[in-house]
């Protein structure tokens, strides 16, 4: 049913589901293996039920990863650490639609930082939600998994709505990538690309591999031979 003229698939494998005690080593190893982007998950225990890590591991491991850092910000409020995460080597800043009431606010500090911006939105959340700061953001991180852990189910009920947010973007004018995070394997990954993503986060699939290069290649092929 694809209609859409074939774009560059952006693979950007999440670190959540690497090994912690070895975590520069791994995102070398996505890096090396054809990686796009490294997505870090920030999670704070109270907007999500779960706690990862901070800029000072961020701050670690851009000395040693030249790859764009992909920061998901799953923090609130989330405005008084935007600084720290772009001070640390964000190149993408992340933040949840429902995590403060000043959405708008939250994404001019991330421009005033030199940074990209993105807006996730949880698998209840509408699109409806961004309509009116489309000219500010870089990205759309749709969940197809409610966040706060790796290894969860693709929700396929987020595929409507990664259409109709690829209709409003391009009604927009603006260029914006759409990612997709959340349960992301061979199988899905086609599904999110046919909707309209252009950019897949993979944290299982990739780091839950055996061979890291296969994975993300596999991804690749699969997502192209849909999309294409
Ligand atoms: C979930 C995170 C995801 C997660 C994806 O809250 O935002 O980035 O790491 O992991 P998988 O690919 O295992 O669903
Ligand atoms: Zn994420």
């Amino acid at each position: 049913m694809n209609n859409q003229p074939a774009r560059d698939i952006i693979i950007a494998p999440s670190l959540l589901a690497a090994d912690f005690g070895r975590l520069a080593e791994e995102a070398a190893s996505v890096a090396a293996a054809g990686a796009d982007w490294l997505h870090l998950d920030i999670m704070d225990g109270h907007f999500v039920p779960n706690i990862s890590f901070g800029p000072l591991v961020l701050r670690a491991l851009r000395g040693r990863i030249a790859l764009p850092f992909d920061v998901h910000l799953m923090i609130a409020p989330v405005d008084p650490y935007i600084q720290a995460f772009a001070e640390a080597g964000a190149d993408h800043i992340i933040i949840h639609a429902e995590a403060g009431p000043h959405l708008h606010r939250s994404l001019q500090a991330i421009r005033a930082a030199g940074k990209s911006a993105g807006v996730a939105l949880n698998p209840a959340t509408p699109i409806e939600a961004i309509a009116h700061v489309l000219d500010l953001i870089n990205l759309v991180t749709v969940m197809t998994v409610n966040p706060g852990f790796g290894g969860q189910k693709f929700l396929d009920g987020q595929l409507p709505k990664i259409t109709s947010l690829r209709r409003m973007i391009e009604a927009s004018g603006h260029a914006i990538r759409i990612e997709v995070d959340g349960g992301v394997d061979k199988v899905t990954a086609p599904r999110a690309i046919a909707a309209g993503a252009d950019a897949l986060v993979a944290g299982t699939s990739v780091f839950g591999s055996a061979d890291y290069r296969t994975a993300i290649a596999d991804l690749r092929r699969t997502s192209g031979a849909e999309a294409g």
